[in-house]
């Protein structure tokens, strides 16, 4: 069977994986993204794709990158939440590895892994969401990726939902990854612990006492064992998503949401809380089918699994169940 190496180049780490026809991860490697510098964020992708390749033979690199990519599906042209400005990752990375390259959006490489191999194998029509540093989406409409008029479809962390709200890294104010993101969790628990202690002593004892030293793990583990600070912060960000969710249901009408990205390694916790805020906003409720809302199935390796298999297929010959 055909081989492709899948990367998931993220804020903190890239993880790199060579993957079969059927989405089985064979091999992986990770690196340390380097802070600032693109050359060396490059250098270190083509690193962890030649020592794959020193293993298996593979016919095409997919990338999935934290930002907008373009049409030819080879530039990252902006990241709001990372250093990236019009970035040619096909051209940089075919002149290293001499090999075919396409770039991926991370969210929209999540979603068809989850279409094709996961939460989402009997759905054809299904929403993707991401919730780690921001919010990613990825729309899977008729067994197809949906790319949009120049790529960037499915941009979905930056619809407005607070006018005139907080600043987003995109340059707007109000965008949704402020408020239902894992970098939001982070911060309503901080902010608990730092106005009202007493009600985040759960949190507090997990960061040492320090409010400023509260990690989103922090508060999905103290939440995990029923503490009502942590629970709170859940449900304040499940609130929003699940807000959110009812508004791509009213304009794109999937059977099947999907929530992946680190943040819903919560489980339940999360899950729960954003069907019921989904369901409670969603148009017509009573009288019309209402979208299914699933955990993700594929984890870390999603965005590697999706990135190596749009690199193989044509994505009008996909079909997920296929
Ligand atoms: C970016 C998306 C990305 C998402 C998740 C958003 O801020 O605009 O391109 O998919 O974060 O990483
Ligand atoms: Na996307
Ligand atoms: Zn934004």
């Amino acid at each position: 069977s055909e081989l492709t190496v899948g990367v998931d180049v993220g804020g903190t780490k890239i993880a790199a994986g060579v993957v079969d026809e059927d989405g089985k991860l064979l091999a992986s490697t990770r690196r340390e993204t380097p802070a600032t510098d693109t050359r060396m964020v490059l250098e270190a992708i083509g690193d962890a794709v030649r020592e794959l390749r020193s293993h298996h033979e593979v016919v095409a690199i997919g990338i999935g990158a934290a930002g907008f990519v373009d049409a030819g599906r080879a530039k990252v042209m902006f990241a709001p939440n990372l250093a990236w400005r019009d970035e040619d990752l096909r051209q940089e990375l075919m002149g290293r590895l001499d090999i075919p390259v396409v770039v991926e959006n991370d969210a929209n490489a999540v979603a068809w892994a989850e279409s094709r191999f996961g939460a989402g194998r009997d759905h054809d029509d299904l929403v993707a969401i991401t919730v780690g540093t921001g919010i990613g989406g990825g729309v899977v409409t008729g067994g197809r990726l949906l790319r949009g008029g120049f790529g960037v479809a499915a941009e979905i962390g930056h619809v407005t939902m607070v006018p005139y709200g907080r600043r987003c890294g995109c340059g707007l104010q109000g965008c949704w990854e402020q408020y239902g993101s894992g970098r939001a969790l982070v911060t309503e628990a901080r902010e608990i612990a730092r106005h009202s202690p007493a009600f985040a002593s759960g949190l507090l004892a997990s960061a040492g006492g320090d409010a400023e030293a509260i990690t989103g793990e922090m508060v999905t583990a103290v939440a995990q064992q029923g503490d009502v600070g942590a629970l709170h912060c859940f449900d304040e960000i499940g609130r929003w998503i699940g807000l959110g969710l009812a508004q791509l249901a009213a304009v794109l009408d999937p059977s099947l949401f999907v929530i992946g990205g680190g943040v819903s390694a919560a489980g339940e916790v999360l899950r729960e809380r954003v069907e019921t805020v989904f369901r409670a906003n969603l148009t017509g409720r009573g009288h019309r089918p209402v979208a299914e809302v699933r955990l993700a199935e594929l984890g870390w390796e999603a965005g590697m699994v999706g990135a190596a298999d749009l690199a193989r297929t044509s994505n009008d010959s996909a079909v997920p169940g296929s």
